[in-house]
């Protein structure tokens, strides 16, 4: 058996209750995790400190009425097209942008900051040009039309107000409650309907449904303190009102690099609040009418998740830490021998030499290239752990080269910063400079050229602590990390520097967006898998993320679906939470629980931590095993139609976990449903989430479903009860949808038997395509993606007719035998293929009737062909 390897003080979370002394350790009296920012009035570093922050992360509520804006001055219409506003005591600009969305950005004073788009890579925003009509009351009046969206926008003059109008008068949004406080925060407020309900807002904790909340965005480990915020902040939400007759589904991002509260109709039932801590308010409104249409819009804006490569898709084995060369070979042979679909190994901060990033132990993993190929045979990528604190130590390289290169942030006096990470002492990058940004990138060379296929990067909100006590073998952090002297390059002025606080929530987007630079420099044309645990709005454009560290609890399995469904509609796809729970130990019930599920995360990975039990899928019981062994032999059957997902994604916004109501907006019982999913339109998924459940109840919306074990039939909108024995995820199947399967396989770069069977639904008409390519370059965004149209036809009587069209696409398949799998079938008197009746043999073509199913097979050429199935009368 792999020996775990100890050292040390390595094995401790910052804080919590996971270590065991920490839970006995006395924290009173130490400093709170408040971070005031008392900036010296002089600064003596080399560059100028921008408007310093004087506000308190705490959020206090502000005093914004004694400044509210209550009267427009004048406007004129810039030359971008957009309208500035010359408020009482402030400045504003509002625009249409083509798609029907519309931007306000305001602030105290004269001047609007920069636009923030140059900060984070992002396209610049464009309104459209609205001619401004001035209105008798003294307000103003643009509109657009255009064939990508329209708005009107109604400014009045007293009291302030905006409105954001259909052209045809449907009310979107009416803005008001503008307000100035004296850091440079701001607010801004709108009224909600009763029967409004509310999602998005990143990663939180909590249901589905954030009526009620108030919410904070500052990213940090919220490991003391477990509710809000968290890791990872996206100042956006969609809401949808669903009644019997309306639906109606709008979206508002508020951009803020820096802390921001939103009051979730808590305060006030029919009130929403954004408020942000500096540079005035900067909001979006996206117009729906379905949550479909407002992801589009939003993802557009902020930038989509690209397909990852094929073998991210697959399951990760992951554990802090598999700690040297011997004990990852051990995990990978016995991954294999006993047949767990497995595709990537994770290497937490173990395999590094005293957590000194960018290094590898000596003794431990003494020929990491070798390993990296060694596993490449077997069907296994590398992905190895990167925290952004460099250990302060003037004989490590890369620290003596970042210093050299003044790479770290610094105190508001000019010291150096540093916090406790690790490493110890361990100085931070300075993310917000492309320089830097670069220089970081670069240190990843080594590690590519070692054969390492993705990068983590953890602790990047940044966490960290001040000091720690040793406790025999480990530590524990006495002190929270203060960064209130921290500062940092305003990200879209190098040239200033600004107190991290202001800009804190960019810093994992930053560094995610430096390591992927640098990834897709160093392997131009491949795709890279970079995962993360902090972020910030659009973060999936650069990193996949994961929730961080739960525990193994049957609540946190069950939060886990709300967290990701939330997590999905504020545009990050590909994410997933640690399956059977980091800290803790996993019960075998609860891990075969998670990992039913958990097979079906967008990201797949199970982790554990030091000191929980151990957590690969054959440590429960050989019962445990082969349920971990069929669930994860799902995602590997499904893996055709989780990559369509993805695709999907990166073309439309669409995520691949979708709460019900995405699929059923009129349906105003969908709204509320908080315990499943749909992965993608087809799929329906009712996690059995309670200990000892071995039924659940399960929500059908409109329509007809069919249970995935037994191809049972049910007519919906209804609440079935269905058994759910311990070897069962309750899954189900919508009536019209085209499937695309293969047959199981271990990893990606096994060839399955079957490469393509469609699983056909029927009991209504329904389109699907099938999006094929080679799974690891970028080619498929130069027209390398297969596309296959597939077109059902159910007809009176049970009459099935499937059109595959011709495909398109310069991506070559070669001829394969294709299989057309029809569920709940009865054997039928006629097949079809392209009009002549085939024979019922096991020849190809040909078609066989079995178990209520019908299989019929034929070599696919991609030439388009018509099947139909005539039943028994
Ligand atoms: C953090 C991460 C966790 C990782 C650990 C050690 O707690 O969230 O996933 O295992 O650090 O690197």
């Amino acid at each position: 058996m792999p020996r775990r390897h100890h050292a040390p003080h390595r094995y401790c979370t910052p804080v919590g209750e996971n270590c065991p002394a920490a839970r006995t350790a006395d924290f009173s009296g130490l400093a709170p995790n408040s971070l005031t920012l008392a900036l010296p009035v002089s600064f003596v570093g080399r560059r100028e400190l921008r408007r310093p922050m004087a506000t308190d992360c705490r959020l206090k509520a502000m005093e914004a009425d004694r400044y509210a804006v209550t009267t427009l001055r004048s406007w004129r219409a810039t030359d971008a097209g957009a309208l500035a506003l010359d408020l009482e005591g402030a400045t504003a600009l509002v625009g249409i942008a083509e798609d029907g969305s519309v931007r306000l950005r305001a602030q105290a004073g004269a001047e609007l900051p920069p636009a923030p788009e140059p900060a984070l890579g992002r396209e610049p925003w464009c309104p459209v040009r609205a001619e401004p009509r001035a209105r008798d009351d003294g307000g103003v009046r643009i509109a657009h039309e255009g064939p990508r969206g329209q708005a009107r926008v109604e400014i009045e003059r007293e009291p302030f107000t905006i409105r954001v109008l259909e052209r045809a008068g449907g009310v979107v949004a009416v803005l008001d409650e503008l307000g100035f406080a004296d850091g440079g925060g701001a607010r801004i407020g709108y009224e909600v309907r009763p029967a409004e309900r509310f999602f998005g807002f990143g990663e939180k904790r909590g249901g589905l449904d954030k009526r009620g909340e108030h919410l904070r965005m500052r990213n940090r480990d919220p490991e003391r303190d477990p509710r809000d915020p968290r890791y990872l902040s996206i100042p956006f939400f969609l809401s949808l009102i669903s009644g019997e007759a309306v639906h109606r589904a709008r979206g508002i991002m508020l951009e803020a690099f820096g802390p921001s509260r939103f009051d979730v109709a808590a305060e006030r039932a029919d009130r929403v609040r954004l408020e942000t801590e500096a540079d005035g308010i900067d909001v979006t409104i996206f117009p729906g009418p379905t949550p479909a249409s407002v992801l589009r819009r939003f993802t557009a804006r902020v930038g989509r998740q690209p397909v990852p490569p094929l073998w991210a898709l697959g399951h990760h084995q992951s554990r802090w830490s598999y700690a040297s060369e011997a004990e990852v070979r051990a995990l990978a042979e016995e991954i294999r021998a006993r047949r767990i679909p497995t595709d990537a190994i994770h290497l937490d901060i173990d395999y590094m030499d005293g957590y000194r990033v960018f290094s590898w132990h000596p003794k431990r993993f003494p020929d990491p290239k070798r390993l990296a190929s060694e596993l490449a045979e077997d069907g296994f990528r590398v992905v190895t752990i990167i925290d952004p604190g460099v250990k302060v130590d003037g004989s490590w390289s890369v620290y003596r080269d970042g210093c050299e290169r003044e790479v770290f942030c610094r105190r508001d006096d000019g010291e150096p910063f540093s916090l406790r990470v690790w490493p110890g002492e361990s100085a931070l990058p300075d993310f917000n400079r492309e320089e830097v940004r670069s220089w970081w990138g670069e240190q990843h060379r080594a590690l590519v050229e070692a054969g390492v296929a993705g990068i983590w990067n953890d602790m990047n909100e940044p966490a960290g602590w001040a000091r720690e006590i040793r406790v025999g073998r480990n530590f524990v952090p006495i002190a929270r990390q203060n960064v209130s002297r921290l500062v940092q390059s305003d990200p879209g002025d190098p040239g200033l520097r600004v107190p991290h606080e202001r800009v804190r929530n960019l810093y994992g987007y930053q560094e995610c967006r430096a390591t992927r630079g640098f990834l897709e420099r160093a392997r131009p044309g491949r795709r890279p898998f970079l995962l993360t645990r902090s972020g910030y709005t659009g973060i999936q454009r650069f990193a996949a993320v994961w929730t961080g560290d739960n525990k193994s609890r049957w609540s946190h399995l069950r939060e886990s679906i709300p967290m990701l469904l939330n997590l999905s509609l504020s545009g990050v796809a590909f994410c997933g939470a640690d399956i059977g729970g980091f800290a803790f130990s996993c019960t075998p019930e609860l891990y075969a629980r998670w990992i039913q599920l958990g097979a079906l995360y967008p990201f797949a990975r199970t982790h554990s931590m030091w000191l929980a039990r151990r957590q690969e899928p054959w440590r429960f019981g050989a019962r445990v095993e082969a349920i971990a062994r069929a669930a994860l032999e799902l995602r590997m059957r499904l893996l055709p139609y989780l990559y369509g997902l993805f695709c999907e994604a990166e073309e439309t916004g669409a995520p691949v976990w979708r709460p019900l109501f995405f699929e059923f907006p009129d349906d105003p019982a969908s709204a509320a449903v908080e315990d499943q999913l749909m992965l993608g339109p087809s799929l329906l998924v009712a996690p059995v989430v309670e200990r000892g459940a071995r039924e659940r109840e399960v929500y059908l919306p409109p329509g007809r479903w069919m249970a995935w074990h037994d191809d049972a039939q049910y007519v919906g909108p209804r609440r079935v009860r269905v058994a759910a024995p311990l070897e069962r995820l309750p899954l189900f199947a919508r009536a019209g949808s085209i499937v695309p399967m293969q047959s199981p396989i271990l990893h990606v770069g096994e060839a399955p038997q079957e490469p393509c069977i469609l699983q056909v639904i029927p009991g209504a008409d329904g389109a699907a395509t099938l999006l094929e390519d080679d799974g690891e370059s970028t080619a498929y965004r130069s027209g390398a993606l297969a596309r296959t149209p597939l077109r059902l036809w159910h007809r009176a009587g049970g009459r099935l007719r499937l059109e595959l069209g011709r495909r398109q696409g310069s991506y070559r398949i070669p001829q394969r035998p294709l299989r057309v799998l029809v569920r709940a079938c009865p054997p039928p008197v006629g097949v079809y293929l392209n009009g002549a009746r085939l024979e019922a043999c096991d020849g190809l073509p040909g078609y066989a009737a079995r178990g209520g199913r019908l299989h019929l097979r034929f070599v696919d050429g991609g030439h388009g062909y018509s099947l139909e199935v005539d039943p028994a009368p």
